[in-house]
């Protein structure tokens, strides 16, 4: 009888508070939202092997980095998601500073490159690197022929009016790749300079893409001259014999540093952290190359892909991670971009 009312008494508390019965231990267990912000093959690898490591029960969404940044920001006062995994660096340090993700350190940390602990350090441990890729193009090498053009190798060599609604590139608003190569213009050759550039662009660009990789598939295909995008994403479809080339830009070029975090009010914090965890060994990170995701891993215990572009030999600028990943510069600059760039008739 008394057990009973116990009983009785915890069903009512816990129907009375919205929170309590949502946190009901069954779903609480066992399971993990993984936003994925990398390759859809790559994300439906890593998933599928973390079910089978742990027996967590993974639902993954595809999405791009920007629409991740906003969909955790919409859903803050009832988050939905575990775990962001993958996506340029930026919008995850943006929303570590706007309090959406959570403090954590990984046991695996002491494995990392410093490169990736430089991203957990900017983001007070609310984010991690888990791979590094350079920002660059791809070229169609049939339609560059046909144009008349001499093999592109520069940034400048892209305002050519030959390539006049031949160029594609993402929306920065919504893809992280697209924001990088706005940062690294504009770091690359200064505020002015680095906006006269995208105006310029604007001329060859025949549409933004939602997703940052889609200009380089859109290359390979002939659909575009130029695409755009992080080497590494280039390099898949050259590797597969597609009439495409990879460019790191001649003047130098930016970078990203791929990473996670774990989403604050997480509602299965426990698979979020041993996702987290596993996601940086040697063994998950080893998904990525037979997904043909060729970025750097961030684990020094990992093996580099042979496919993976050679950031050592390339001219990189020095990425300032925390200015370019802070709230107030990433929404300015976005909000120039939509007024100064998008706006402007062609
Ligand atoms: O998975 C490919 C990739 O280029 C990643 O290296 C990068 O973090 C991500 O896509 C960016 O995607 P998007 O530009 O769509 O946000």
């Amino acid at each position: 009888m008394q057990g009973f009312q116990w009983l009785r008494t915890g069903v009512l508390a816990a129907l009375a508070s919205g929170a309590a019965f949502a946190a009901a231990p069954a779903q609480a267990q066992g399971a993990l939202v993984m936003y994925c912000g990398v390759q859809e093959e790559w994300c439906r690898a890593m998933s599928t092997a973390f079910e089978r490591d742990t027996g967590i029960k993974v639902a993954m969404t595809r999405k791009s980095a920007g629409e991740i940044y906003a969909q955790l920001k919409a859903e803050s006062s009832n988050p939905r998601g575990d775990i962001w995994w993958g996506g340029t660096g930026d919008p995850h340090l943006q929303a570590a500073e706007e309090g959406l993700t959570l403090e954590y350190e990984s046991p695996v940390n002491k494995d990392l490159h410093d490169w990736a602990l430089s991203q957990w350090k900017a983001a007070q441990k609310r984010s991690v690197g888990i791979y590094a890729g350079a920002l660059g193009f791809g070229f169609n090498t049939q339609q560059i022929k046909q144009k008349g053009l001499s093999e592109p190798k520069c940034w400048a060599d892209l305002l050519d009016p030959k390539l006049k609604d031949d160029v594609q590139v993402a929306d920065p608003n919504s893809s992280g790749t697209a924001y990088n190569l706005l940062a690294t213009v504009v770091q690359l050759m200064g505020e002015e300079k680095g906006f006269d550039y995208l105006k310029k662009l604007h001329k060859n660009v025949s549409q933004y893409t939602k997703s940052g990789a889609a200009p380089a598939k859109a290359a390979s295909l002939g659909e575009t001259a130029v695409g755009i995008v992080f080497i590494h994403d280039a390099v898949v479809f050259a590797v597969q014999g597609d009439p495409i080339k990879a460019v790191a830009p001649c003047e130098g070029t930016g970078y990203e540093i791929g990473s996670m975090s774990i989403i604050k009010g997480a509602r299965n914090l426990d698979s979020a952290r041993k996702f987290y965890d596993w996601a940086l060994t040697p063994a998950a990170q080893a998904l990525a190359a037979p997904a043909k995701s060729y970025q750097v891993p961030s684990n020094k215990n990992s093996t580099v892909p042979p496919q993976a572009p050679k950031m050592s030999e390339m001219k990189m600028i020095d990425y300032d991670f925390v200015k370019y990943g802070s709230s107030a510069e990433r929404t300015r600059l976005l909000t120039k971009w939509d007024k100064e760039v998008k706006a402007l008739p062609k």
